[in-house]
């Protein structure tokens, strides 16, 4: 009888004829009155058990009909209901792309024009001209990424660092040269805390007469004072890396502890941040500058490192997961 109901309204009318006032079910009960005693309480507990049963299938297929009503009210909204709702969640920068481009802007604003070059490059621009010869072993595919191709073919790799840039941009440009390249590089490396197979670097190249360890000393010096804020102390210490020679490590006195020692600079006092030296002759050669009349110098650094000392993470995987609980943390 319920489920021969098409409608609510028909339901409803059922229910009514049924279990109404006046309903079929509830005359029923009423003549109880006039059966003896012991039969009245038999007939009685049959007669509201059956009402129960009955007012169940009336609410039950109700309940059917109302969700349906309600899919059919839902179907004709166009509206996204799975959106979240007013205010909209809003989207921010990666805390990589804020810090690179607060390098790239404090580089900008020392004269450094901005220049790029691509990701998947040739021997040459990533090794040869920066000095790095045949069987150096940066060269190794243990380090480097290959592209692979025909045997015999031209070979082309995944940037190791963002050099490379400084022989494009001398064989595109005349000295005097001043300039400053950011992206992303390779590795053939696993993750773990502090490395990853991709990370980003920003390169600096300066070319022009005269220039010395002073020059490049003092441009740090002035890049890391507006990078960190207040006056930064940067230190040298010789290190080796192909394509500069006098090659520097470049340091700086720790800016979060002033000299007291902490765990970011691992109670030394210094952080280390970057390679840096005068450009050696072979790779100004190499880009076509005549080392008799021009000298330079060049750095390069890690973008996630600088971005870890400035919001004191230390776990580079953190970037790169999105984890939208660690992203929306940065200040924009
Ligand atoms: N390319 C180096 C690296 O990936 C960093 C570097 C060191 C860049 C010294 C330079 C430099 O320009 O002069 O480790």
């Amino acid at each position: 009888m319920v489920s021969s109901a098409g409608t609510l309204a028909e339901l409803e009318a059922l229910k009514v004829q049924c279990l109404g006032r006046n309903g079929e079910l509830t005359g029923l009960l009423k003549l109880l009155k006039d059966f003896p005693i012991e039969e009245r309480r038999l007939l009685g507990q049959a007669g509201n058990a059956l009402k129960n049963e009955l007012t169940a299938m009336f609410d039950a297929k109700g309940e059917t009909f109302a969700a349906s009503a309600l899919a059919d009210e839902l179907n004709k909204i166009s509206a996204d209901l799975t959106l979240a709702p007013y205010p909209f969640p809003q989207g921010r920068l990666h805390p990589l792309t804020i810090a690179s481009r607060r390098m790239s802007a404090i580089l900008s604003s020392m004269g450094f024009a901005h220049a790029s070059g691509p990701q998947v490059e040739d021997e040459f621009h990533n090794f040869t001209a920066l000095n790095t010869p045949e069987y150096h072993p940066a060269r190794d595919s243990h380090d480097t990424l290959y592209v692979k191709t025909a045997p015999g073919a031209q070979k082309w790799l995944m940037r190791t660092h963002t050099s490379p840039m400084q022989i494009r941009y001398m064989e595109a440009n005349k000295p005097p040269l001043r300039v400053h390249a950011l992206g992303r590089v390779f590795r053939n490396d696993s993750m773990d805390a502090s490395h990853s197979p991709v990370f980003h670097q920003i390169e600096g190249l300066y070319v022009d007469k005269n220039v010395s360890m002073a020059d490049l000393k003092a441009t740090l010096a002035q890049f890391m004072s507006a990078l960190f804020g207040g006056r930064v102390e940067v230190r040298l210490r010789p290190s080796f890396f192909a394509f500069v020679e006098p090659g520097v490590e470049v340091d700086v006195r720790c800016p979060f502890c002033n000299g007291k020692g902490c765990s970011v600079c691992k109670y030394t006092c210094w952080i280390e941040l970057l390679g840096a030296g005068t450009v050696h002759h072979s790779v100004l050669r190499a880009g076509g500058i005549d080392p008799e009349q021009w000298s330079g110098f060049a750095f390069g650094m890690g973008v996630e490192r600088i971005a870890m000392l400035m919001y004191g993470i230390t776990d580079i995987r953190l970037f790169y997961e999105n984890d939208i609980r660690v992203l929306s943390q940065f200040p924009q």
